[in-house]
């Protein structure tokens, strides 16, 4: 017997050796969940819970995903069921917009609005809401933007600029995802009514403390300049 075969042999018994208790212990891995305690048929009477049922109510107010509670104007920027309304593609029921805020829109939530808007919707709508971002400049050349300051869209209610925020519109998508919280949607539709406002304000709605600032800043002054931050003159945008 050479070397190489004693090697062999050693191994050959060290592997048996060592895979015994192997064996042994993933025999013990065999837990029978066909025998363990549990509920045998769909709302079948269980002792474990203190009310007997096996089935489990939601935890209060979860809601499932993808499923908004489609009764308030807050989530949905309609009246629910209301009559004019369309069936919406997912089979809701839709109700006329809501041409109010269903809260008092502050100087905050414009400023929020502003931020978000300048975020989300500049790209295509450009920072004044008439449809001329960058995006719209480089591309879009079949369906550009659209642009806020026309007959249309000023008098469209709140509640339209929410919805399109909420399930998009036409070619644009949905912002839901980018946007989830509904306050936000409200504020950048608050904006877009101070963009509205600003664009087709008469002089005389500008403060006498910044007509200076307005007159001196050398563009056209048949209309108000927007300038970076909402002013005070848009604050009676509401
Ligand atoms: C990627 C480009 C893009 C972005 C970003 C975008 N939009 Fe649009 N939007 C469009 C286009 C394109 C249309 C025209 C869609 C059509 O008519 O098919 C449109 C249309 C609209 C309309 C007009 C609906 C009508 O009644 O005609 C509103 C209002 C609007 N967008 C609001 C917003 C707001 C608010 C945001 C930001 C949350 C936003 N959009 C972000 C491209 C964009």
């Amino acid at each position: 017997m050479n070397i190489d075969n004693i090697r062999i042999t050693f191994s050959k018994s060290l592997a048996g050796l060592l895979s015994l208790p192997l064996l042994v212990m993933l025999a013990g891995c065999h837990t029978d969940m066909w025998v363990q305690k549990k509920v045998d048929h769909p709302f079948a009477r269980s002792t474990f819970f203190p009310d007997q049922s096996s089935a489990r109510m939601p935890v209060p107010h979860t809601v499932a995903m993808g499923q908004v509670p489609y009764n308030d104007p807050y989530d949905t920027g309609m009246i629910a069921n209301s009559p004019g309304g369309s069936i919406a593609e997912t089979g809701v029921s839709r109700g006329r917009f809501v041409n109010a805020f269903p809260f008092k829109v502050t100087k905050q939530d414009m400023l929020r609005g502003q931020s978000q808007f300048n975020i989300y919707c500049s790209p295509c709508h450009g920072v004044l809401g008439d449809g001329n971002g960058m995006v719209a400049i480089r591309g879009f050349v079949h369906q550009k933007p659209a642009n806020f300051h026309t007959e249309r869209l000023i008098n469209a209610p709140v509640g339209h600029f929410f919805d399109v925020i909420t399930n998009g519109y036409g070619i644009m998508y949905s912002y839901a995802s980018s946007i989830p919280n509904p306050r936000d949607r409200w504020d950048i539709a608050a904006y877009i009514r101070v963009l509205q406002f600003s664009q087709n304000a008469p002089l005389s709605v500008v403060p006498k403390s910044r007509m200076k600032e307005l007159m001196s800043s050398g563009s056209d002054t048949s209309k108000p300049v927007v300038s970076g931050e909402p002013s005070t003159a848009s604050e009676g945008a509401q």
